[in-house]
C-alpha cells in the first residue's frame, strides 16, 4: 500500500519536473521510489537520489542494502542520518568514502551536525562532507551555519522547510506572500534558494507539488529577505534543532 502510494506520488512529481528524491530506509519509501524511477522515462543521470545510513550501521553495507532495496546501481548522495551520540562517526565516514570510491554513490554528506562536529570530522578524516542536510526554515535556522558551510563549499539541504505546515499561517509570512502574490510555502522555498540553500519539501498532493515548483519567476527583495531571516526563533517542527 505504502509502496504504491509512494510510487504514484513520485511518478507524478517526476512528470511535473522534480529531479531530487530524498529517502531513507526508515521512511519505508525506498521500494516505491525505486519503482517510480524505473517506470519513468527519465535517464537515471538526470535524477538526484539521496539515501541515508544510520550512525550504528556499517556505511558500506547499509549503502549496498539500500541500493538493493531501491533496485538502483548507484546513489547521488549518501548521508549519515544523524550525528552519533558519541564522537562524530569517523569510522562510518571512512566506510562512506570507500562506498563512494567504489562507485556506489557520487557524493557523501551528513545530517544535523554541529559546526564543531563538522570541523572534527574533517580534521580526523581529511574530508569535509559535500552536503549538510538539516532542519531549516525562516523560523528555525542558523546564519552562522550557513556562513561556515558556504566557506567550506558544503551545500546545505533544508529538510522540513515548510515547518510541516505548522508555521505557514504566520501573519508576517502571509504579508510577504501577499506582496508577491505567492503562497507562504512559495515564499519560504524562494528564501531558501536566494540563500543558496536547497529546500527538500515533501508534497503528496498534486497542487502542492505544482505550487512548490512555481518559484522561479520572482525575487524576494533585500528587505523581505531580512524580514524572513528575522523570523528565526530556533523553531523545530520535530523536536529541536540538533545542529545548534
Ligand atoms: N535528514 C533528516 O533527518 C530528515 C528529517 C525529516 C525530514 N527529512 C526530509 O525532508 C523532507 C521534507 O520534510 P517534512 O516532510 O518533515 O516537512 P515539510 O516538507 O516541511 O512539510 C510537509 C507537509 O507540508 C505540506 N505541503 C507541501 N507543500 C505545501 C504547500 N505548497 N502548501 C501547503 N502545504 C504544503 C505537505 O502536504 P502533502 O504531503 O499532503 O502535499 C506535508 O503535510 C522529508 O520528506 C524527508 O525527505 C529529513
Amino acid at each position: 500500500m505504502l509502496t504504491s502510494h509512494t510510487a504514484e506520488a513520485v511518478q507524478r512529481a517526476l512528470e511535473l519536473g522534480y529531479r531530487l528524491l530524498d529517502t531513507s530506509s526508515d521512511y519505508k519509501t525506498q521500494p516505491g521510489i525505486g519503482k517510480a524511477v524505473r517506470r519513468c522515462n527519465r535517464p537515471r543521470e538526470s535524477l538526484y537520489i539521496v539515501m541515508k545510513v544510520e550512525p550504528e550501521e556499517n556505511g558500506y553495507d547499509a549503502t549496498t542494502r539500500n541500493l538493493e532495496e531501491l533496485k538502483l546501481a548507484y546513489a547521488d548522495l549518501v548521508l549519515i542520518h544523524r550525528a552519533p551520540e558519541k564522537g562524530v562517526g569517523e569510522r562510518l565516514w571512512e566506510q562512506l568514502i570507500r562506498a563512494r570510491d567504489d562507485g556506489l554513490t557520487r557524493d557523501i554528506g551528513v545530517c544535523s551536525y554541529k559546526i564543531e562536529q563538522l570541523k572534527t570530522l574533517a580534521e580526523n578524516t581529511s574530508e569535509m562532507p559535500a552536503v549538510h542536510q538539516l532542519e531549516w526554515s525562516p523560523f528555525g535556522h542558523s546564519l552562522d551555519m550557513l556562513s561556515f558551510c558556504s566557506g567550506h563549499e558544503i551545500v546545505l539541504q533544508a529538510y522540513s522547510p515548510l515547518t510541516r505546515g505548522k508555521r505557514l499561517k504566520d501573519e508576517r509570512l502571509a504579508a510577504i506572500a501577499g506582496k508577491y502574490n505567492k503562497s507562504p510555502a512559495q515564499i519560504i522555498l524562494r528564501w531558501n534558494l536566494q540563500h543558496g540553500v536547497v529546500p527538500i519539501p515533501k508534497a503528496y498532493r498534486e497542487d502542492h507539488q505544482r505550487t512548490n515548483l512555481d518559484i522561479f519567476d520572482f525575487m524576494l527583495d533585500e528587505i523581505d529577505m531580512g524580514t524572513l531571516d528575522g523570523l528565526n526563533e530556533q523553531f523545530s517542527a520535530l523536536e529541536k534543532l540538533d545542529y545548534l
